[in-house]
């Protein structure tokens, strides 16, 4: 019996490609960017499985390049790259690999937030640049946290666990948006619900852990950023597409806000010439939150599972459209 095919758009810890590799021909995208739109539309076809990154975007057209396709597997938790009504719709499993990358988010948001409030990177450019000449009492004054207001926009696994981290540990007041009251945070962390307009006025650090969806997309435009305290700190670890990227520069030129911290922005890597990258007041990563070797490794394994179940026929383990699987 000849094996199922497998396209996995990246390399990705060896790990997650053992098992996959015994039980399905396996064609891996071996170059450090990206497969382009036309080579995924090629590379797909004949395939019964896929495992992708948030890097592609997975639409009908790459679906029905490939009709025996059974199961979509992302590298990713969020899934905004995957259009779920199309796979539904054909009976494709989609699987994300959650948890193993809550608390290694959740430290990058940590510590975008100190880096921005303290103006981390632009004292270490300053210092490499042979610029400080002395101690100075006014220099690189940053923003105190400890008992300061923190906002959460989406109060999941990840920004619990950033929730968590400052309550306890900076004795933090947490507000929070979220769909539902988040029971345990109220009582652990004496978190209290907000609507987005309060969160907005009253946090003095705001940090994104809420996925992408149709309805939020650029939510945090400019009118939200003028309602933000200038001495606030912005903090996304989410996706980029909630933040409209211009209306943030402009907010952080003219000192609407005190500062950024960014793991994220839209696109991915920004254009060469963005504002962005000339913002003092911005500290920026490389989509770098799970990038641990724990969590990495974690997806890789979360990823293999799915795969191998869907193309089983199975249940996956950590399936987003169950629609498609349980309406058999
Ligand atoms: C995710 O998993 O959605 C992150 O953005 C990348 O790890």
């Amino acid at each position: 019996m000849s094996l199922p095919k497998v396209f996995v758009t990246r390399k990705i810890p060896t790990c997650g490609l053992e098992q996959i590799q015994q039980h399905a021909e396996v064609d891996v995208w071996e170059h450090p960017l990206p497969p382009n739109r036309e080579q995924v539309l090629e590379r797909i076809q004949g395939c019964q499985g896929l495992l992708c990154l948030l890097t592609e975007r997975i639409d009908a057209e790459v679906m029905d390049a490939a009709p025996g396709l059974k199961v979509i597997s992302n590298y990713a938790v969020g899934f905004n790259n995957i259009d779920i009504a199309a796979a539904t719709e054909r009976k494709i499993s989609v699987g994300n690999t959650p948890d193993v990358l809550t608390e290694a988010t959740a430290d990058m948001a940590i510590t975008l937030l100190l880096a921005a409030a303290r103006q981390l990177v632009a004292g270490d450019q300053y210092v490499r640049g042979n610029q400080w000449k002395t101690w100075e009492p006014l220099g690189f004054l940053g923003q105190d946290l400890r008992g300061r207001t923190v906002g959460i926009m989406g109060l999941g696994r990840i920004g619990y666990a950033v929730a968590e981290r400052l309550h306890k540990g900076w004795g933090c007041k947490i507000l929070y948006v979220h769909p539902r009251v988040h029971s345990e945070a109220e009582t652990e962390l004496q978190a209290k619900k907000v609507e987005f307009s309060t969160l907005l006025a009253e946090s003095d650090f705001l940090t994104l852990h809420c996925p992408l969806t149709a309805d939020n997309q650029g939510v945090f435009d400019y009118e939200a950023f003028c309602q933000m305290k200038p001495s606030s700190v912005f903090v996304n670890t989410a996706r980029g597409g909630l933040v409209k990227q211009a209306d943030l520069v402009k907010a952080l030129n003219e000192k609407k806000i005190f500062a950024a911290g960014l793991d994220v922005t839209d696109p991915e890597p920004p254009e060469e010439n963005d504002p962005l990258l000339k913002c003092s007041n911005v500290v920026l990563a490389p989509h770098t939150g799970s990038a641990t070797i724990e969590s990495r490794e974690g997806m890789a394994n979360l990823a293999e599972a799915n795969l191998l179940a869907g193309l089983k026929g199975e249940r996956l383990p950590h399936l987003v459209n169950p629609q498609a699987f349980d309406d058999e």
